[in-house]
């Protein structure tokens, strides 16, 4: 499946089960407000212009994405790292021994994030006559 698809569909999937846990929160009393936040804002809202930015970003500087490799690479870690932080959140209400799976996993999505801004900075800023493959 081409990688602005994959976000797309992750994307759909975070919106349906954030979405879900914020009807949770309000029937019971379950601390999970930091996973919801993260589930939507990281899941739906960033997946979705990860996927339409890989995309559209590119055609509009008129170049190719420097790397669909690193896109890959990126598409793996910010699952990985969003599910795992949706797990360890709850850090602050439960024990805080939650606090070392939510650093990791932090760190896990930071460098997706990292992925995604260098990939899409090669991009815009390399013209495609003198772009390498
Ligand atoms: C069915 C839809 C939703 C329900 C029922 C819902 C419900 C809730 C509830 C009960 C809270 C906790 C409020 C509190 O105790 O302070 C909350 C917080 C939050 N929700 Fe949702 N939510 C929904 C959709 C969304 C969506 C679509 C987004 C973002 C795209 C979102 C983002 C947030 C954020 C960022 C917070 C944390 C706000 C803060 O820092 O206090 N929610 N939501
Ligand atoms: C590397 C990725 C990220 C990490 C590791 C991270 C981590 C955290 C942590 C530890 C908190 C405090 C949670 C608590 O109160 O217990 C927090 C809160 C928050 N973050 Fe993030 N965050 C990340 C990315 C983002 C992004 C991309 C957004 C928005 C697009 C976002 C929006 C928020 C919001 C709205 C809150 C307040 C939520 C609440 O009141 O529960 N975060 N984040």
């Amino acid at each position: 499946m081409e990688i602005p698809l994959k976000f797309a569909w992750a994307s759909l999937i975070y919106l349906v089960i954030g979405s879900t846990m914020g009807v949770i929160m309000l029937l019971t009393s379950e601390s999970i407000k930091p996973s919801h936040a993260h589930v939507l804002l990281i899941g739906f809202v960033a997946m979705m212009i990860f996927g339409v930015g890989y995309h559209l970003l590119p055609v509009f500087a008129g170049t190719d994405l420097h790397s669909l490799r690193l896109a890959e690479i990126q598409f793996w870690l910010q699952n990985i790292g969003l599910v795992g932080l949706a797990f360890t959140m709850p850090y602050r209400y439960g024990s805080t021994n939650y606090m070392t799976g939510t650093v990791i996993f932090g760190i896990i999505s930071l460098l997706g994030i990292y992925l995604f801004a260098y990939n899409i900075a090669r991009s815009l800023i390399t013209p495609k006559e003198i772009k390498k493959t």
